[in-house]
Formats: structure tokens, sequence, C-alpha cells
């Protein structure tokens, strides 16, 4: 049986008092069309429609490879109004599900339970009772309490009906046929002057098409955002999802209030992560490892027990970042595209390693720079030392053999190669290769000038 998903995300969102289109702001890093995009491509849909108006141009744009295709609504009547634009593109049998742009954590579980009520002959709506029903649509049932009969807009309730707690969501799966007959028999004749698409409801009670009412799993998957404030809520409750399904897993997090994941995060057991770490893109973490407080990590390969000492900032980007097993690294390290660190290697503070290859147990400790190098096993570069890898025009290698000691506040001027176990004197700018085995030294010599006197100031 056909499916059609249309996506209504054409409102102003005007308290979110900015110049962005409400579903472009972002929730856990995708926007919040994105989520709802992201759950309606697991349905199996044959079309997915999104309605667009405000921002139209921006919303469209961001939407991208998702295949939705989409359809203006100019001006914005309502939401009734919303899915007629999309009327002509509804296939005629089968069922059309109703998300919300600004919706977005909607189970899909929950989609799917709509489209199985649904089943291209009933009415489904998605359901919760909420303490405070303020501003929502209510869900109006005959006495015994078993058939709805309809919804009524809160601006247009009685005393009597804005005392029901049970709302409607905004979400309903209808059958083609009958929706597209009832959009066409919409007015705008109350409160608001809209065109209400929850007045299907009534239409379909009046029919005698059957209206099934599920209740939603949670409150958090019907939660809308019309407001900053909602936005940070819902985001909250998002990361303390992620937070609890890893803590389930083994996984320690110091502070679930504290820890934020934006994209995708995958732990072993028995990893530590203290407070205020962000993780982006695909972070993967192995068994063991220690996350240290307000580390910063995005596109990364955690091996192992590894120790990831504070304020480290990793962001691999399209190359990624591989730790190796046991590694340490930190405080204050900061590791770019292609940084491949080996076994127990360690990196310590204001170092920055960008495309380079560590071999095992190789160290580089303090204040230094590795680019476009490779570096041997047990290799200690010192403090201070810097590959010169970029000559204004072309970026050079730097291969430094295992065993090798390059002492502090080097430049080391690529390409160049410094031979197994060469040695470095300190304050050298190397642009010629060293050979294995030997001190290279390259500075001026250090020498006293006997009877030497400093300048005294002339007297006028
Ligand atoms: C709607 C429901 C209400 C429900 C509530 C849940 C109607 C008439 N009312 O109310 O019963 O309790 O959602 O949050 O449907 N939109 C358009 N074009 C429009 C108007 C709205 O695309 O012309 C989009 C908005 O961008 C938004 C969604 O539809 O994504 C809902 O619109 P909104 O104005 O928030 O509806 P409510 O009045 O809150
Ligand atoms: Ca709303």
């Amino acid at each position: 049986m056909a499916l059609d998903i249309v996506i209504m995300a054409a409102g102003k969102g005007t308290r979110m008092k900015s110049a962005r289109p409400k579903v472009l702001h972002r929730l856990a890093g995708r926007s919040l069309l994105q989520h709802v995009l992201q759950t309606a491509s697991t349905l199996g849909a044959d079309r997915i429609i999104v309605i667009t108006g405000h921002g139209a141009e921006e919303v469209e744009a961001s939407a991208g490879t998702s295949g939705a295709v989409f359809v203006r609504q100019m001006p914005q009547l309502g939401t009734g109004h919303a899915v007629q634009q999309a009327a002509p593109m509804l296939h005629d049998q089968g069922t059309t599900l109703i998300l919300n742009g600004d919706v977005p954590l909607v189970a899909p579980a929950t989609a799917r339970h709509l489209i199985d009520d649904c089943a291209g002959e009933r009415l489904a709506l998605l359901t919760i009772e909420l303490p405070d029903a303020t501003g929502y649509g209510r869900v109006i049932r005959d006495a015994e309490g078993d058939e709805v009969l309809g919804i009524v807009e809160h601006k247009d309730a009685t005393p009597e009906q804005r005392a029901i707690r049970e709302v409607y969501t905004g979400m309903m799966a209808a059958p083609n046929a009958a929706l597209k007959r009832w959009l066409s028999q919409l007015t705008n004749d109350n409160v608001q002057g809209e065109y209400y698409l929850t007045d299907v409801v009534a239409m379909a009670e009046a029919e005698g098409v059957h209206v099934v009412a599920t209740r939603a799993a949670n409150e958090t998957e019907v939660l809308g955002v019309n407001s900053p404030a909602q936005l940070a809520d819902l985001e909250r409750r998002y990361q303390r999802g992620l937070a609890d399904a890893l803590m389930e897993q083994g996984v320690r997090i110091a502070d679930p209030a504290r820890f934020d994941v934006r994209g995708e995060l995958a732990c072993a057991p028995d990893v530590d992560i203290d407070v205020n770490c962000v993780f982006e893109g695909r972070v993967e973490i192995g068994e063991g490892a220690h996350i240290g407080p307000h580390c910063y990590i995005r596109n990364a390969v955690i091996a192992p027990h590894a120790v990831i000492h504070p304020f480290t900032h990793m962001d691999g980007e399209a190359l990624g970042v591989k730790i190796g097993r046991g590694a340490l690294v930190g405080p204050f390290a900061r590791l770019r595209p292609g940084a491949d660190l080996g076994e127990e290697v360690h990196i310590g503070n204001f170092v920055e390693v960008k495309n380079s290859t560590l071999g095992k147990g190789a160290k580089a400790n303090h204040l230094a720079y590795l680019g476009d190098a490779t570096v041997g096993e047990r290799v200690n570069y010192g403090a201070g030392s810097i590959t010169a890898n970029y000559d204004g025009a072309n970026k050079h290698r730097t291969v430094i053999g295992p065993e090798v000691h390059v002492g502090s506040n080097c430049v080391l001027v690529a390409p160049l190669t410094l031979g197994e176990g060469a040695t470095i004197g300190a304050g050298s700018t190397i642009n010629k290769d060293a050979p294995p085995g030997q001190l290279t030294v390259a500075r001026a010599r250090q020498m006293s000038i006997t009877g030497w006197k400093r300048p005294v100031k002339q007297k006028k």
C-alpha cells in the first residue's frame, strides 16, 4: 500500500526571535528538520513531501540529498491549508503520515504505529495527556470515552473543553482518498480564521470513518520547539537519552547533564567520560579508555586504555584522528586531521599534530608542532620543536627514524629525513638529512668575549 509522508515546515517560529527559519535550528548538531527527515526515511515511504513557506529557499537547500520533495505554502493559512498544498501529490489510495518539522524526536516506532493504525482506512491520531494542556488542541471523546468525536483548538474551546488533558500532538495518519476529500471541505470559520487540519477529525466521525487515538510513548517525542528555552530543554532530554543508553552499556558518564553528542558516539564498556565533553561526527572509544573533562572530540577513533587529559581538542574532519592503545594525550593537546598516534604515544600540553603518524612509544610532551611527519618508535621530540612543513606553496614531509632524539627548540625544514637513533642538538635549524646514530647540531657556536664592557649612557 502506498505511503506518503507530509512534513509541515512552513511556519515562522516567531517566538524563536531569530532570522533563521525555525526548522533549521539545531538539536544535537542537526537541524530539527533533519531529525524529522531521518525518522521519515526509516519508514519506507513512497514519497516525502516537505511544506515550506517562511525561509523556504534556505529550508529547501538544507535538505540536500534526503530525497524529499518540496511544496511551497504562500501565504500560510493554517495546518489544513498546509496539507492542502500537498494534496495533488498524494497517492489516490494508501496512507498519508503527517509530521511536524518542529517536533524532532518522534520515535520511528511511534510513526510506524500510526501508519499501521491507519492502514489506509482509519484516521489515526497521536495524542498525549499533559498536566498543562494550554495552547494545544483538545481531544473530544464521547461520554464513554471510547470514540473520538473531534479536536477543538485551545482558542476555540469552551472552559469545559479546556479542562480536558488529552491533547492532539500534531501528528496523524490518514487514508488518502478520504483525506483529499476532507481537505477540500475545510473552512476557516474559527477564532483564528485559519484552515485547521484538525477539523478532519469531526469529518471522519461524521462519515463513520473509524478514528483511532494512540497515546505517545513519552512526552519527549511529541514536544515541539517554539522558543530557545524549549529547544534547550529538548536538547537536554535528547542528550540524557543518549547518556542513559551508554551508561546502560557500562560507560561511566560523570554527569549526564554535562555531556553532549552531536553525531554518533560508540563506546566499549568500562569507558570513563568526565564532565563537559562534546563529541561530534563519528567517535569510537575503546574499552577502559578515559576521557578527561572539557574535551572536544570530532571524528576520532580512540583505542582501549588511552587516556585523554582535560581540554584536549581533536578534530579529525574527513581524515580522522586515531589514538593508539594506552596513549596519553593532553592536557591542552590539539590533534588535527590525519593525526595517527600509535600505542603508548605521549602527546603533552600545547602540542599540535596534523597529518602525522607516530610510532609506538614516541613522545612529544611540550609545546611542539608535528605536521606532515612520519615519526618512528620511541622518538623523543623536544619542547618547542617544529616541523617547517610548508614552504609557502607546497607541503613537504619530515621522516624521523626510530629512537631519534630531537632537542628543544629545533626547526626541521622539510623535506627532511633524520636517520635512526640520530640526536639533534637543541636550538638547531635542520635543512639537510641527518645521519643515523650521530649528533647533528646546526647553530652558532657559543663564545665568551673577555674584556667586553656594557655600553654606558653618555653625559651631555
Ligand atoms: C497544532 C494543532 C493542535 C496541536 C498542536 C500540537 C492545528 C489546527 N492545531 O496547533 O491541535 O495540539 O499543533 O503542537 O493543526 N504550519 C505550516 N503552515 C501553516 C501553519 C502551520 O506549515 O500555515 C506548520 C508549522 O510550521 C508547524 C506545524 O505546522 O510545524 C504546526 O503549526 P502550529 O502553528 O505550531 O500549530 P498549533 O497552532 O500549535
Ligand atoms: Ca505548535
